[in-house]
């Protein structure tokens, strides 16, 4: 390597400080990522279920309003049903496919991956009750707040609440639009009839999402306190654009992307985080992958996409420097749910590094600092390497690998006794007295849960009410599928002595 390359971070320097007596299994870790969907699975349970604690819940979900809402993923520790970051997460379960379905494969879990797709993609289908009526929450988060249940017991307010003409959720809608697309090729081969069904509903959800504007939080009250869309619903609209050109191909997807590029925000916003509710750093990246399509030969298109790409450089450059790093190497956006943006930055960076390499390709950050592919890589694994458990806590931030991880996840149904070994009632506040407060650790395992994670100073506090750091949620473990197949895929699965 040139010695003018930029050496990628303290991260390296500390990680052959601590490590070399540990090695990370990272096909194991892939397994228990997979598993993790199963713990939070809402309605009824298939017999194929294998993470057994867990039961049957949420089987009125929708009643009262007359729709059938059974199914679909609970976010984190609580037994609320949020469109947004579900769909949020089932778009970032099918890009990790879409990007290493083989190495994914080969550690023996295409299967699992695929079903924790569709376990999300048949919930999204159900909830879209007619071509501009889309059912985007389950459950009211003061009430499920208020109560420490398990949600075979729970006995909170199950009222669904839906966006439509008159109450438009654009960002909710692209999401759940490019969850859809995203999905649709994953089924694309093995399951075609439903591929078409996702497709022809992500095309028509895209459709009302843009056609009737405006962010789902302004009517939708009861999300503000957990969910807001703060970045606006502009970044979603492209990122579902772009999932619908990749599904079809068709030119008036690409279009959009390009025509509203500028409007958008999508070509003007430099970005330094990625999240459930950011999304314009993915958008700039795919963006900047398909310059290469021989499809795409008009100026004005290769023009406008240069610009995206050079965006998503730019939150590259910042990933590897600009943002804030603890003493361990960890990437710190904010303290509430910090690995959520790690994971993400994971992925994002794997699959722009492999982009890097089959084109052949460098990055030229701030001062003409030259990243090339393996820069971007390694530091993306030393970020999956350092929340396995190679960190100054030697803690597994991933929930059931390894020897230390955290036993107290802020997780309603994970910290209190499974309704398979007893299935006695557990009331509202019975919860938090007898459960929540307890020392001990959580009788059963959120096996594969990603929880918050460390402070800026590496530091981690195993403490139920600490949720900004022990609450797990499915958008943090979702992109780690991806990245995981790909440490899986290139041979580093043992680190030896
Ligand atoms: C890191 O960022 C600073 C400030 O933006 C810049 O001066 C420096 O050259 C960058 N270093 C690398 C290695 O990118
Ligand atoms: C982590 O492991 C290293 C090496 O085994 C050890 O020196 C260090 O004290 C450990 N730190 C903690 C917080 O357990």
């Amino acid at each position: 390597m040139a010695d003018q390359r930029f050496l990628v971070c303290a991260s390296v320097l500390l990680l052959s400080l601590f490590p070399l007596t540990k090695s990370l299994d990272y096909k194991d870790a892939l397994s228990k990522t997979i598993l993790y969907f199963e713990l939070q699975r809402s309605g009824h349970l298939p017999f194929n279920q294998r993470a057994t604690w867990r039961d049957h819940s949420g089987l009125t979900d929708g009643l009262e309003q007359g729709v059938d809402l059974v199914g679909g993923y609970h976010d984190a520790g609580d037994n609320i049903k949020f469109g947004l970051p579900m769909a949020f997460t089932v778009t970032m379960l099918s890009w990790s496919v879409l990007e290493y379905h083989e190495e994914i494969a080969a550690a023996g879990e295409l299967q699992h991956a695929l079903e924790a797709i569709k376990w999300g993609t048949d919930y999204f289908i159900k909830a879209h009750t007619h071509p501009h009526v889309l059912w985007v929450q389950v459950g009211d988060g003061g009430t499920d707040h208020y109560c420490w249940q398990r949600p075979e017991d729970m006995t909170t307010s199950r009222r669904a609440y839906k966006i439509d003409e008159k109450h438009p959720g654009s960002d909710v809608a692209g999401e759940t639009a490019a969850a859809m697309a995203a999905a649709s090729i994953v089924f694309r081969t093995t399951n075609p009839h439903y591929s078409h069904l996702l497709l022809h509903h992500a095309k028509q959800v895209f459709e009302f999402g843009d056609k009737f504007r405006g962010k789902y939080d302004d009517d939708l009250i009861n999300v503000k306190g957990f969910y807001p869309s703060v970045s606006g619903y502009k970044d979603e609209l492209l990122w579902a654009g772009l999932w619908l050109y990749k599904a079809t191909r068709k030119m008036e997807y690409m279009d959009y992307v390009i025509q509203n590029a500028h409007s958008f925000g999508g070509i003007t916003w430099a970005m330094q985080e990625f999240s459930w509710d950011v999304k314009y750093a993915g958008v700039q990246i795919m963006a900047s992958m398909v310059i290469s399509q021989p499809l795409l030969h008009r100026d004005e298109h290769k023009k406008t996409l240069y610009k995206y790409r050079e965006k998503a450089e730019h939150y590259i450059c910042s990933c590897l420097n600009t943002t804030k790093h603890t003493p361990g190497g960890l990437l710190f956006t904010r303290k509430w749910n910090n690995l959520q943006y790690v994971t993400n930055a994971a992925f994002l960076l794997t699959v722009y590094s492999d982009h890097l390499k089959s084109t052949n390709q460098n990055i030229i950050c701030h001062n003409k600092v030259i990243i090339g592919a393996d820069d971007v890589f390694n530091f993306a694994k030393s970020q999956v390497d350092y929340i396995l458990g190679l960190n100054p806590m030697n803690m597994s931030y991933l929930v059931g690998y390894g020897t230390k991880y955290p036993k107290r996840v802020h997780h309603r149904g994970a910290s209190i006794i499974s309704y398979k070994s007893n299935k006695a009632f557990i009331g509202c506040m019975q919860g938090y007295r007898g459960w929540f407060g307890r020392r001990k650790a959580n009788p059963n395992v959120l096996t594969g849960a990603v929880v918050g994670g460390p402070d800026d100073h590496d530091r981690f506090r195993d403490v139920r009410a600490n949720y900004m750091q022990t609450e797990a949620c499915t958008y943090n473990a979702a992109p780690l599928l991806g990245t995981l197949g790909k440490l899986v895929g290139s041979g580093g699965s043992v680190r030896r002595q």
